[in-house]
């Protein structure tokens, strides 16, 4: 259905993005939930990130440390306990409506068709009947899935509900998407069909995408950047830029010393952000 992802180089100077504001501005950002009667868990400690417009970054640590609480500040469903959130060059308070959130557990009603799924927030946006069918028509032909939209999420794949999800999120045209461990249940070669048509939709809008993921192949396939968290508490641990070509072709990437010299800094990185006991 959709070709090899082509990502042709980006141009951009280093004046140009020095004066760029940054999709994203994380600026000391600590997060305290209240835990029991006995006081507070800090679930992410002093976050300082700047994300670029534009470009593809992927969350990726241990389960617990504060990769979906990040998600949830971006999208200003959650407000820091200390620090600041900028979202292009504003400081958010309240909701993020620039922003789709395909959230990890992302279902789709079943009482309603696709085609109504995917509507959802153009409803809720009030946009008119007419521009409703256009542009949602536009997000499944996107996706993959024309010719679906009068089926319920049972008659569709677990691969196609997925698609869904997405074309949900990238119905209301956000500049930037927020995806929270996507594809993490899909089986290898579904994963791989979405990861590229997912590249392909990045290539075509140049959307800001900030992606979670737990698989390591995934993130360096996918970014220009990979944030890795720690865990006790939830924070940032290390920053690795990915300055590989695109096209990024899976099998071949994983031959190639550049992925190899990645791949084993961000293993050990994980390995050991996993069992901070063990850390000096
Ligand atoms: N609303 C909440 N109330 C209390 N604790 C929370 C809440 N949301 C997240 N946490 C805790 O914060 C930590 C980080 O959670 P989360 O951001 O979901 O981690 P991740 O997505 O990296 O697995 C976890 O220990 C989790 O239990
Ligand atoms: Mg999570």
């Amino acid at each position: 259905m959709m070709g090899k992802v082509r990502v042709t180089e980006r141009t951009s100077t280093a004046g140009a993005s020095e004066t760029k504001v940054p999709e994203f501005s994380y600026r000391n950002v600590t997060r305290r939930f209240r835990s029991g009667r006995d006081g507070e868990f800090v679930a992410l400690e002093s976050v300082d990130l700047d994300i670029d417009s534009g470009s593809f970054v992927c969350l990726i640590g241990p389960s617990g440390c504060g990769k979906t609480t990040l998600l949830n500040l971006s999208a200003g469903l959650l407000s820091p306990s200390d620090g600041t959130v900028h979202f292009r060059g504003a400081r958010l308070s309240g909701v993020n409506t620039g922003v789709g959130f395909i959230t990890q557990h992302d279902n789709l009603l079943p009482w309603r068709t696709l085609e109504k799924n995917v509507a959802i927030a153009l409803e809720i946006g009030k946009v008119p009947r007419e521009e409703r069918r256009r542009r949602v028509a536009e997000v499944l032909e996107l996706v993959g899935l024309r010719g679906f939209s009068q089926r319920y999420p049972s008659q569709l794949s677990g691969g196609m509900q997925k698609r869904a999800s997405l074309a949900r999120g990238l119905v209301y045209g956000p500049s930037t998407l927020l995806m929270d461990e996507p594809f993490g249940a899909l089986d290898a070669q579904l994963r791989f069909t979405m990861q590229n048509e997912l590249l392909q939709i990045w290539e075509r809008d140049r959307k800001t995408i900030i992606f979670v993921t737990h698989d390591l192949d995934e993130a360096i396939l996918l970014a220009d950047k990979i944030v890795v968290f720690g865990t006790r508490p939830g924070r940032v641990v290390h920053v690795e830029d990915v300055p590989l070509n695109r096209p990024r072709d899976l099998a071949e990437l994983r031959s190639s010393p550049a992925y190899g010299e990645i791949w084993e800094r961000l293993w050990k990185l994980l390995d050991s952000s996993s069992h901070p006991e063990g850390a000096s």
